[in-house]
């Protein structure tokens, strides 16, 4: 099939854009290559898709490992965008670009306003002009802002978001419906539970805490160390959305747009997280107890039924072999 995916770049669009070409998929990557977090690690998971860093051209193709052809352009691009649409017309799209980062958007709200919901509408218009047989988009646990009725189910209030990050991708999901109400647009958004394994994203918390632990500084440990996340290790999600792409809405529904936890179902105390992260990095981490930060949530924890009865979804990685596995990659990338 002709897949566009689009934060190819990034960590999980990454990850996924790999395993689709390793399934003979007709795989095409879209990123801006921002500079959010060091725009490096973006060119070396490129890298290893084929892309040469010295090759790249704004708005023009550039073909890399076989089955593989990335596009560096910003979603905000519309024209440019549409042009590749009619160009490829890809079957399935899995629309990964996003500004992500809870605490990144309580100073720079502009970039979440038109990644994630500008951005993400010029997809959802490319996909009306050029139907497509299924559209899986990234949404977010943050939808769920502080609801304390665990696990989190699909149905549960979301119109509540406590980040700004949270509003932007609900706002995704609302357009979304509507659009799919109209158009008729085949779609499944996925709410991510804090994804996390190598070729893994600088600024999130358990690649900080590797970071400053092996630079002998100490780390923010948020709300004195109470909380929890459901941790969910990054093959685990590609093999979830692997698993949905031929299954879209509408084959045995009359829905054609569906919200759709994807996480481990298994939340951890980020102290018991910490502790793993020690044990496999061999060093022991200073610890600076601090509040809870604003637009942060106590606990995430993913009711997954849903997605396990579309597709027999069961994450086979805990919490050891995936910090494990982590660390390997780590080691190896901070000495390159
Ligand atoms: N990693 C997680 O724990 C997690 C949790 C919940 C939701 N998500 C969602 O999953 C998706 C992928 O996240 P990730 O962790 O791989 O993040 P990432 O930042 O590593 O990847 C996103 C990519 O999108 C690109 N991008 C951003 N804005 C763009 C634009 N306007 N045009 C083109 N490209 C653009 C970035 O350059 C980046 O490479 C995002 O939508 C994110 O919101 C991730």
């Amino acid at each position: 099939m002709k897949i566009l995916v689009t934060g190819a770049a990034g960590f999980i669009g990454f990850h996924m854009s790999k395993a689709l070409i390793a399934e003979g998929h007709e795989v095409y990557g879209l990123d801006n290559l921002n500079a959010y977090y060091d725009v490096r690690l973006k060119y070396a998971r490129l890298e290893q898709l084929g892309v040469k860093k010295g090759n790249l051209v704004q708005g023009k193709a550039m073909p890399g490992m076989h089955g593989f052809t990335f596009f560096y352009l910003d979603l905000m691009d519309s024209a440019n965008l549409s042009a590749l649409f009619a160009d490829i017309r890809p079957e399935v799209v899995i629309h990964l670009a996003a500004q992500a980062g809870v605490r990144h958007s309580i100073h720079h709200p502009q970039s979440f306003i038109d990644s994630n919901v500008q951005g993400f509408f010029n997809i959802l218009e490319a996909c009306r002009r050029y139907p497509v047989k299924h559209l899986v988009y990234a949404s977010s646990s943050s939808v769920y802002g502080s609801n304390s009725d665990i696990p989190f189910k699909e149905s549960d209030r979301t119109n509540q978001p406590v980040s700004l990050y949270g509003a932007t991708k609900k706002a995704g999901e609302v357009i979304a419906n509507a659009y799919v109400s109209l158009y008729k647009i085949p779609s499944t958004g996925l709410r991510f539970f804090t994804v996390y394994g190598p070729w893994g994203r600088p600024d999130m918390a358990y690649y900080k805490f590797a970071d400053l632990i092996m630079q002998d500084e100490p780390i923010d440990v948020y709300n004195d160390g109470h909380m929890e996340r459901d941790f969910t290790y990054v093959d685990d999600i590609i093999n979830g959305i692997q698993g949905l792409i031929n299954h879209p809405p509408g084959e045995d529904m009359d829905e054609l747009h569906r919200i759709i936890n994807i996480g481990r179902s298994k939340p951890v105390n980020l102290l018991e997280f910490i502790e793993t992260l020690e044990k496999h990095l061999g060093k022991e981490a200073k610890k600076h107890f601090m509040p809870i930060q604003p637009g942060d949530v106590p606990s995430t924890w993913a009711d997954t039924s849903a997605l396990q009865k579309i597709t027999g979804y069961a994450p086979t990685v805990d919490l050891e072999e995936g910090i494990q596995k982590f660390v390997a990659w780590y080691t190896v990338y901070r000495q390159s």
